[in-house]
């Protein structure tokens, strides 16, 4: 795969809340490509975090796709809203939807891409009927609700499984969906996940924590060595 198609996608979950449209300009300008955006309900997940709302204020920070990743439970009601407040697209947990098919139909409806996320011990074959209406597959590497945990490692090996499933697809249909991984990825491991057929990369403490101990509005450096590990891997 070409360098240049791979995704890195910064986690607000980690960065500085009070400063958050700043981060944002910043870490795009570091060379990011989408801003992930972590939604959680204290409900489907024991962590509460941002809304509609905050989406809606940075969207003018940028014009790079916002990633909206729900931890939410239901998901249907909230997808307009996420819609007009700018996201680009919008992942949920399979588990907490009644009815898979009809929300991502409702996520595309919306003029939205749509994924489905499969927690650690989630069977990727809650994606096999809806092939067709997948633009992205988002594998957690980490159990959901927390920035900062250890990337669970039998999720290389799911990752090589989904990769084969939607090569498959690839080939039947001429359609492409991404396959992106959530939780404890740093620059220590991300070349493993690319090898293992990942192609979008979501980083949160690795990135925002990066610049804690110097400068903490530039996150170049660390976007560069995640770039840097990447290219190792194409070679
Ligand atoms: C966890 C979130 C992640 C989180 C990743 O539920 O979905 O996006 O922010 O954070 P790190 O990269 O620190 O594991
Ligand atoms: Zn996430």
């Amino acid at each position: 795969m070409a360098i240049n198609d791979y995704i890195i996608a910064p986690s607000i979950l980690s960065a500085d809340f009070a400063k958050l449209g700043e981060e944002v300009v910043n870490v795009i300008a570091a060379g990011a490509d989408w801003v992930h955006f972590d939604v959680m309900d204290n409900h489907y997940v024991p962590n509460l975090t941002i809304g509609p709302l905050v989406c809606a204020a940075i969207r003018p920070c940028t014009t790079v796709p916002i990633d909206v990743h729900l931890m939410v439970k239901p998901v249907d009601r909230i997808v307009p809203d996420f819609a007009r407040a700018g996201a680009d697209i919008i992942t949920f947990h399979p588990e907490a939807s009644e009815h898979v098919d009809r929300s991502l139909a409702l996520i595309r409806d919306n003029g939205c891409q749509a994924g489905l996320v499969f927690n650690p011990a989630t069977p990727l074959n809650y994606m096999d009927y809806v092939l067709d209406k997948l633009d992205v597959i988002l594998l957690m590497s980490v159990n959901p609700g927390f920035g900062g945990q250890q990337f669970i490692p039998a999720t290389l090996a799911k990752a090589r499984q989904a990769r084969a499933k939607l090569d498959a697809y690839e080939q039947e249909s001429g359609r492409r969906i991404r396959l992106e991984i959530d939780g404890g990825v740093n620059a220590a491991n991300i070349a493993d996940i690319a090898r293992a057929g990942v192609d979008a990369f979501v980083a949160g403490s690795a990135i925002f924590g990066a610049g804690k101990d110097g400068d903490p509005h530039r996150y170049d450096s660390i976007v560069a060595a995640l770039r840097a590990e990447l290219s190792a891997v194409g070679a």
